[in-house]
């Protein structure tokens, strides 16, 4: 599969042996899989789109192990392909031929939490979902969300600098993550895990591994600043007449809600269906061409209220917005969140999925949605649009009954150098993972491309770590 719609050549790394796996099951006793309907999990991508032939799967519990794993890879001239939750959605989470997937599905621990400055400390391989109920626990919130969160893992989404539906209140992990522990490929274990609001001695090294996607070392631990939870959470699902209606919601929004706004996503009337009929969510207001989730966090319940009910009476008496519905105990705002994070899912139910997540001025997000429905016309099942409006994120989704060539080249270059043409970004936070290592070159320009070169042979000389993936080959 991968092979054959992605054209590329293993590199002359040397092969597992006997001998590897011997030194492998000394380094982690028991943790050494080798049994072919394991791995088949672990080789193939979410998505179902990209398949490795990987022959064996590393599961340390420690930092200690991953470097000792790590120094005796180099050592032999083994590649590897980190692994987290393998919810990535660029096919960098698996591997492209037999690279040995590093997981880091053991490392799950705790270190350390400070109730005050809501510091958290832990191992890279905890599950997003489950963190966030144990700061929850302490009256923390993780300053990142996604809807992935019950699989992916903190060290994945630091290492695709996730963005996510929280990402319009609390920014990126670039300023969320206050330290890393990571190993490089010969095995150093480079210990950057400080947990200080301002340390500005020399550079930010963290920040070189952040949205690296495994190919400059295996981040093993994360410190990063939690949010306290907000005591009042509300969210609005409103339904709009068109997208000049929705930017104008989006400006009313940011000066009636101001500082309690915390999202603003918008999905159209084909997400909808689609969450619909392949996973029978039901609409909760009238049918609109597009639907907007406006979500509120904040300190006082009451205060909240006013202020989103004022909002929601100037945006109806407006015609901004056609109906609306208001959740605000738990269970309704999670039905109305279900919409909007399931489309992922909805889609993958579709058919082949052509997935592009890009940067735009928001002004322009959603013209190139309604340029494509045109430029395919049938060959596509489904033209959408959805994602992080507030964050200038278009998701722009085409799925087909299965892969087409003749798709594929109707779609690429033409949504890249649309893109490139608008100044906006190829990836706005997938990362670039094996799918889309080649676009690179539409955001940045040849000397940063060089630059990025330079840093992954100067940090992984033999090429090791993620081998084929985020940088284009010529880099
Ligand atoms: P994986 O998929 O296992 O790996 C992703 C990449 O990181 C790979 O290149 C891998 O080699 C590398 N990697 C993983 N762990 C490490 C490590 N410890 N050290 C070094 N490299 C490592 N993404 C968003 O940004 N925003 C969203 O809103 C969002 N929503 C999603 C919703 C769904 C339903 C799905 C399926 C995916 C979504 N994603 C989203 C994409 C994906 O979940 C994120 O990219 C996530 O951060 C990946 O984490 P993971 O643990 O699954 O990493
Ligand atoms: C989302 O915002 O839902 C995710 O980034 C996943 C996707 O793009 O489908
Ligand atoms: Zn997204």
């Amino acid at each position: 599969l991968t092979s054959e719609r992605y054209p590329v050549q293993r590199l002359p790394f040397s092969m597992v042996s006997e001998e590897d796996l011997a030194a492998f099951e000394r380094i982690i006793p028991g943790r050494v899989v080798t049994d072919p309907a394991d791995l088949e999990v672990a080789n193939v991508d979410w998505l179902r789109t990209v398949r490795g032939c990987s022959k064996v799967l590393l599961r340390p519990r420690t930092t200690e192990e991953v470097s000792c794993i790590l120094r005796h890879c180099h050592q032999r001239n083994l590649a590897v392909n980190p692994q987290g939750g393998n919810t990535g959605l660029v096919g960098g989470s698996v591997p492209v031929f037999d690279e040995i997937i590093l997981s880091t599905a053991l490392m799950n621990q705790v270190i350390s939490f400070h109730d005050v400055s809501g510091i958290l400390l832990c191992q890279a391989g905890c599950v997003l979902e489950e963190l966030n109920h144990y700061v929850q626990e302490r009256g923390f919130i993780m300053p990142l969300d996604l809807g992935a969160k019950g699989s992916c893992h903190i060290g994945g989404n630091v290492a695709t600098n996730a963005g996510g539906l929280r990402f319009l209140r609390y920014g990126s992990l670039r300023g969320t993550v206050l330290g890393l522990e990571v190993v490089l490929a010969d095995g150093t274990v480079l210990d950057c895990l400080t947990s200080l609001r301002k340390d500005n001695t020399g550079y930010d090294l963290k920040q070189l591994f952040i949205g690296s996607e495994g190919t400059l070392g295996v981040i093993t631990a994360v410190s990063i600043l939690c949010p306290p939870r907000p005591k009042a959470v509300n969210v609005a699902f409103l339904g709009c007449p068109g997208f000049t209606e929705v930017l104008q919601v989006f400006s009313t929004c940011k000066g009636m809600l101001g500082e309690i706004l915390s999202a603003f996503e918008f999905m159209d009337a084909e997400c909808m269906q689609l969450v619909g009929q392949h996973l029978h969510l039901t609409r909760p207001v009238q049918e609109s061409p597009f639907y907007i989730l406006v979500e509120t966090s904040g300190s006082s319940g009451d205060h909240d209220a006013e202020k989103l009910d004022g909002f929601l009476e100037k945006a109806l008496d407006s015609g901004l917005v056609t109906d609306g519905t208001v959740g605000t105990d738990q269970r309704k705002v999670q039905v109305l969140w279900s919409l909007r994070e399931r489309i992922t899912e909805a889609l993958s139910h579709d058919g082949y999925v052509f997935k592009y997540d890009i940067s735009l001025p928001v002004e322009r997000l959603y013209d190139l949605v309604i340029d494509l429905r045109t430029r395919l016309g049938p060959s596509a099942k489904h033209v959408v649009g959805y994602g992080h409006l507030g964050d200038g994120n278009l998701h722009l989704n085409v799925t087909a009954e299965a892969f087409s060539t003749a798709l594929l080249a109707a779609l690429e270059p033409y949504v890249y150098t649309w893109t490139a043409a608008h100044r906006g970004s190829v990836s706005a936070e997938h990362g670039l993972g094996f799918k889309k290592k080649d676009v690179l070159g539409y955001s940045k320009t040849p000397a940063a491309v060089q630059l990025m070169g330079q840093l992954k042979a100067l940090l992984d000389p033999k090429g090791l770590l993620n081998p084929y993936k985020t940088l284009p080959a010529c880099a």
